[in-house]
């Protein structure tokens, strides 16, 4: 069946949208044209306990990086998350939990959350945890950890979340990078019914980094019931999450901060290195949070919505917990996965709670429309308006999928294109303003200024493709790389200067409308996680059997991106299968299991290299994507004859 290539904004949308198409425009250029003035009246949407009286103070030219937002504001995340929605919804729901199984659930109102978040922040004084310290968060998608990054908010300590997928090493990396104080944890998590012992994870974590280990407290949460070994005794390093918050006043204060003071560090990939410590700081990234999700997703009061990521992610950061509470929304907070215990759990879920915006990842719709219309037998799906996209490049068969199947034709999907670098989404349609073209982002967000440059940094018009650069600074923007601001420079602001670089590429095409084509740069995304190439390959060239590696991505049907890597063995290694299932099993333990190598290519003669020794990944791509009758010029290798000997021994050959 063919589909348009346009939608038009459905009447429904149009009717009950926030914004006109016409005000968009406006808004927009208004937003660019005189910033100071537009960010000065929507950075009231916040509550202040001092004004700001300055706006935007920014700068991204070279020598002189400078950015500030807000800057003499005085605020705090978490009053502005639920204090101040006290006097009109204390009872209302502020999360709808729905437990890996379907028969667990729970709701959490909002004043259930205020008690709970200054327990915790109590507690976390009590253990001596105060403004500016860092606390590591590595918990499954509960209440707690919603209450824990709104406590560390609380007192203005930086939260620091860390994905409860991810090792035991990458884990203990992470906590010596910020050099925390604290770990929030769990007993264990439960996914799609798989069991992670995030408890014995964190010990491990410690226990390997010993004396260096930072860590004077660990607060572990009982969730799933498990007997855990707890450093408890007088001076014990371990807490029961329900014992400290026993003991504590509910009443507590929220700590006066300044809006560019720090909110949180995330860790991300990048293309060289170990993951950076992404920083945001309070103001801006509050109002960006609260600001685009009630217009990308036209939120209106009474909505229910559900933003299915993890908070392991920025996603679920800005969009489960910063924005939606910001807006006094009732959201669903998931635990499991979209296929357990069956196909249908995301519109049964949907069904249940009656979610009226639903906003996913690609790659769970392309598991999901693996199996036909399964998913979607059987519900109703009449409350859901407006679906949101989010992670990667969305293909038109998903996004046609996702619009009939879930939308029923008549929901605008809303593919938000942004980064943990970017506090928020930058590139995205409006549902009641934007018409939509699958695949495309569209159009950006009020104060965003896209560019496309070509390899040279010279900036393209009409319409193009090339590199996605912002020419101008906004709210939500990181503010640097925690520990490492001169990397920060380095990474965002050398390769072009003067333009934030987003090491993304892109096309506009004659409408202005953007369509994002991925990475530039020695970034994969694998189901929307982000992965660099060089932390895979440093992690197998610390097994034993490897003397060399290379990693590059290829076109992957569910996940978007596969792993394809190609080993050279040591000499007197000899590779086989069980040499390949052990290299998986050991990134899969070294970094996650979304890191497992989805293809392994034994590489005894080399891989191939230019004269002057640098591996010609561009070569390697071609071949992991089996377009080996596309190698173009080789003759630059110092061994020419590698590449047919990879080019016969490929692995995608489909
Ligand atoms: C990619 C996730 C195309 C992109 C919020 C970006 C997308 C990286 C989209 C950031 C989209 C995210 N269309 N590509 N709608 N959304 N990406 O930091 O390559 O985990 O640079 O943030 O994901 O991934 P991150």
């Amino acid at each position: 069946m063919s589909h348009p290539s346009v939608y038009p904004v459905p009447a429904s949308a149009a009717k009950r949208s926030l914004l006109t198409n016409e005000q968009y425009m406006q808004m927009y250029q208004q937003s660019v044209s005189a910033p100071d003035t537009f960010w000065a009246e929507h950075g009231k949407r916040l509550h202040w306990f001092t004004p700001f009286t300055k706006v935007k103070n920014t700068s991204f030219d070279s020598g002189k990086l400078n950015i500030n937002w807000f800057s003499d504001g005085i605020l705090n995340a978490s009053y502005n998350c639920l204090d101040r929605h006290l006097p009109q919804r204390a009872d209302q729901v502020a999360y709808f939990w729905e437990g890996d199984s379907p028969d667990a659930q729970k709701t959490v109102t909002y004043a259930e959350l205020h008690q709970q978040v200054c327990k915790l922040a109590n507690g976390m004084k009590e253990l001596g945890v105060g403004k500016g310290d860092r606390v590591t968060i590595y918990l499954p998608m509960i209440p707690e950890a919603t209450v824990a990054l709104l406590a560390c908010a609380r007192i203005g300590a930086v939260h620091s979340v860390v994905f409860a997928g991810f090792s035991p090493d990458a884990l203990g990396s992470r906590i010596v990078d910020c050099d925390s104080k604290l770990v929030i944890t769990a007993d264990q998590a439960l996914r799609g019914s798989r069991v992670t012992n995030l408890k014995d994870n964190t010990d491990m974590a410690l226990g390997h980094l010993g004396e260096t280990s930072p860590v004077q407290n660990v607060i572990v949460v009982k969730h799933v019931g498990k007997n855990v070994d707890m450093q408890a005794g007088k001076d014990g390093r371990d807490v029961w999450y329900h014992d400290l918050l026993s003991r504590q006043s509910a009443d507590c204060p929220a700590e006066p901060m300044s809006a560019e003071d720090p909110l949180f560090i995330l860790y991300t990939s990048g293309s060289t290195g170990k993951p950076k410590g992404v920083l945001h700081t309070t103001g801006g990234y509050m109002v960006w949070a609260s600001m685009t999700h009630q217009y990308v997703f036209d939120y209106h009061d009474g909505d229910v919505y559900w933003c299915a990521a993890d908070i392991g992610w920025v996603t679920g950061h800005t969009y489960i917990v910063y924005g939606p509470l910001a807006n006094g929304a009732s959201s669903v907070l998931f635990e499991g996965v979209p296929n357990y215990p069956s196909v249908k759990r995301m519109a049964q879920i949907v069904d249940k709670y009656k979610v009226n915006i639903l906003y996913t990842a690609p790659t769970a719709i392309r598991a999901l429309m693996a199996h036909g219309d399964a998913p979607v037998e059987g519900a109703a799906l009449t409350s859901l308006r407006t679906l949101g996209s989010v992670g990667e490049p969305i293909n038109p068969e998903a996004w046609n999928w996702y619009h009939e199947k879930f939308g029923k034709g008549n929901c605008p999907i809303v593919d938000t294109w942004w980064q943990t670098e970017t506090g928020g989404i930058l590139i995205t349609p409006l549902p009641g303003c934007t018409e939509l073209k699958p695949g495309s982002a569209t159009r950006p967000f009020f104060g965003v200024q896209p560019a496309i440059v070509d390899n040279d940094g010279k900036e393209l018009s009409g319409a193009c493709e090339g590199n996605l650069v912002i020419k101008d600074s906004w709210p939500g923007q990181m503010r640097s790389i925690y520990g490492d601001h001169d990397r920060f420079e380095q990474t965002y602001f050398s390769t072009y200067p003067g333009l934030y670089f987003t090491g993304d590429g892109a096309k506009r095409d004659a409408d202005g409308y953007y369509w994002l084509t991925g990475r530039v740069d020695d970034v994969l995304n694998i189901s929307g996680h982000r992965l660099g190439t060089a932390e895979i390959e440093s992690c197998l060239v610390a097994h034993d059997a490897v003397a060399e590696a290379a990693v590059v991505g290829y076109p992957h049907d569910i996940k978007g991106q596969g792993i394809y890597v190609y080993v050279t063995p040591r000499v007197g290694i000899e590779p086989g299968a069980e040499l390949t299932k052990a290299l998986r099993d050991w990134v899969r333990e070294e970094i996650s299991p979304i890191a497992t190598p989805d293809l392994i290519q034994w590489a005894p003669t080399g891989l191939p290299k230019t004269r002057s020794g640098k591996i010609m990944r561009r070569i390697l791509r071609k071949i992991a994507a089996n377009e080996h009758d596309q190698l173009g010029d080789i003759s630059t290798l110092a061994d020419p004859s590698v590449v047919e000997t990879l080019v016969n021994n490929r692995l995608n050959r489909k």
